[in-house]
């Protein structure tokens, strides 16, 4: 099986794309696919050549950190819950193709930096503080809501997320209804909040929903914090 990556030496490197012969199990993931090809003492790509190691980042391996987000066949995903066989459909002959999440500024091959997540809630403001719940919002949906992984996926392919700067995108929303629901002397600083960094810029395209792999109910959140903001 043939796998092509997008690799990136540092930060400031061109990016190039560089091919590898995967030929170990195909009851994996992706993630188990890429140890494979790092697993050897001599790394080579399928030209024979040595090369360096495939830079990726993981940490649980069960889809519940969100630090192997990347692009895998054109689709945002995780890499560690996306499994060669669903990939190839009984194709062995079929390319995979990695490329890192390109809302982020690339580290090293498919590692990228996602600080802007973090840094855009903090200078937000958009944390619980003291527990104050509402008295009239779902525990279900707090719940959902507080699932995210702050991986990145959603804001991969959210038409109106370019460079973070002003509109924060739907792993923002979700963190909103949070605040909102558990800190009710937040509440009305937050639906402000949410209203200038997402709530007036979201064109509901809901691309957002599809591919969370937490499968949050983004426009669930989206519903409550607007009826309160009007
Ligand atoms: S909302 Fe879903 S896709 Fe977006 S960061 Fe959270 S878990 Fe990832
Ligand atoms: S390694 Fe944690 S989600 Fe994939």
């Amino acid at each position: 099986m043939r796998v092509s990556i997008l690799r990136q030496e540092s930060p400031t490197a061109e990016p190039y794309w560089e091919s590898f012969c995967y030929d170990g199990p195909t009851e994996t993931s992706v993630a188990g696919m890429l140890d494979h090809l790092n697993f050897h003492d001599d790394i080579l790509n399928d030209a024979g050549q040595k090369t360096r190691r495939i830079a990726w980042e993981c940490s649980c391996m069960q889809g519940t950190c969100g630090a192997c987000a990347m692009v895998i066949n054109g689709m945002p995903a995780l890499a560690c819950d996306t499994f060669l066989r669903d990939l190839v459909a009984g194709r062995p002959e079929e390319e995979i193709v990695l490329r890192p999440l390109s809302k982020f500024p690339v580290i090293r091959d498919l590692v990228v930096d996602r600080a802007s997540i973090q840094d855009n809630l903090k200078r937000s403001d958009v944390f619980i503080g003291s527990y104050q719940p509402m008295d009239d919002e779902s525990f279900s949906l707090q719940y959902e809501a507080a699932k995210c992984l702050k991986c990145g996926l959603c804001l991969e392919v959210c038409p109106n997320y370019t460079n973070g700067n002003t509109f924060f995108g739907a792993v923002f929303a979700n963190d909103c209804y949070l605040v909102h629901a558990r800190n009710r002397e937040k509440s009305r600083e937050i639906k402000k909040t949410y209203a200038r960094h997402f709530g007036s810029a979201c064109s509901k395209s809901l691309s957002c929903m599809d591919v969370c792999p937490m499968r949050i109910p983004t426009i669930a959140s989206m519903a409550r914090l607007n009826r309160r903001v009007r």
